[in-house]
């Protein structure tokens, strides 16, 4: 599977590219295509069945990049049909809704399946990831923050937009961004090019922004056990301001958290003697 790259080019010679869509069913992913090629928005809810194809041909720089998409369904029903066409892609768009937190947690579960049908040998590394948050229109029901979204993809090193496929916000640049990178991965060898804040912050950090934000209180947010001292809380609370403070750490949701553990701190200070 190394040889999933298309072979490098001249600049300024075509190119053509497989892209997929992934990500459960109903979160929009035919939406998302058809608002950036066809300018036009479907209320209606057509699932797709298996897998829709389509052709266009886009201008990067210098270069014109013949894109095949493949548009594939989310539900598990139609394992059987998508599983066929994972291997040799360049960039997928990864979509959850931020109104549906179960399709924010199935994310990892379709790099897993990708992964798995890509075999012991497919390398996920050389290709470009564009998360999309979608249905940011409806935000009264939105349960999945931008920090929170943000960070699960830059901490893999993949690019993250927030979009609507009933308003178009993010779409163009989404998809400008995607190309580009892709144009980028295929000229660096099929390297994926290093977003800036993927290098920005450490696994650590990312992993306790995490935490905190699933802590059911204080004590647990400081990690420290119900009842300890003044000591072991301000100690515990030390460790995570210089691991979180605003001017160390740039991970997405690091102010937030940072904030909360002030509070946490305070908060358990009081009750104790
Ligand atoms: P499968 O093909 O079954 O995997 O679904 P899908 O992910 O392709 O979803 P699709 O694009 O068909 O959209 C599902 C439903 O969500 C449709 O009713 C769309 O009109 C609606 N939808 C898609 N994007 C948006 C959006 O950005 N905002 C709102 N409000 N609705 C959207
Ligand atoms: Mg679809």
């Amino acid at each position: 599977m190394e040889a999933s790259m298309p072979k490098r080019k001249e600049p300024g010679k075509s190119l053509r590219v497989k892209v997929i869509s992934m990500g459960n069913a109903e979160v929009g992913k035919s939406c998302i295509i058809k608002r950036y090629c066809e300018k036009r928005f479907v209320s209606k809810y057509l699932a797709t069945i298996g897998i829709d194809y389509g052709v266009t041909k886009v201008q990067v720089r210098d270069r014109e990049i013949k894109v095949n998409i493949f548009d594939m369904a989310g539900d598990p029903f139609f394992y059987e049909v998508r599983n066929e066409f994972y291997k040799d892609t360049q960039g997928v768009i990864l979509v959850y809704d931020v109104g549906q937190k179960d399709s924010f947690d199935a994310l990892d579960t379709w790099l897993a399946e990708m992964k798995q049908d890509l075999g012991p040998h497919g390398n996920m590394e050389n290709i470009v990831f564009a998360v999309c948050a979608n249905k940011i229109d409806c935000t009264k029901h939105r349960c999945v923050d931008e920090s929170e979204g943000r960070l699960w993809a830059e901490s893999k090193g993949f690019l993250y937009f927030e979009t609507s496929a009933q308003t178009g916000e993010g779409i163009n640049e989404m998809f400008q961004t995607f190309y580009l990178s892709i144009v980028d991965l295929c000229e660096n060898g099929g390297k994926r090019p290093n977003t800036n804040s993927s290098a920005s912050f450490t696994k650590e950090q990312a992993d306790t922004i995490r935490r905190i934000r699933s802590s059911k209180d204080s004590w647990d947010m400081l990690g420290v056990k119900p009842g300890a001292s003044r000591d072991e809380v301000n100690k515990a609370y030390r460790k995570l301001a210089v691991l979180l403070h605003p001017d160390k750490c740039v991970a997405p949701g690091s102010e937030d958290a940072f904030k909360a553990v002030v509070n946490a701190r305070t908060a358990l200070l009081k009750n104790i003697k």
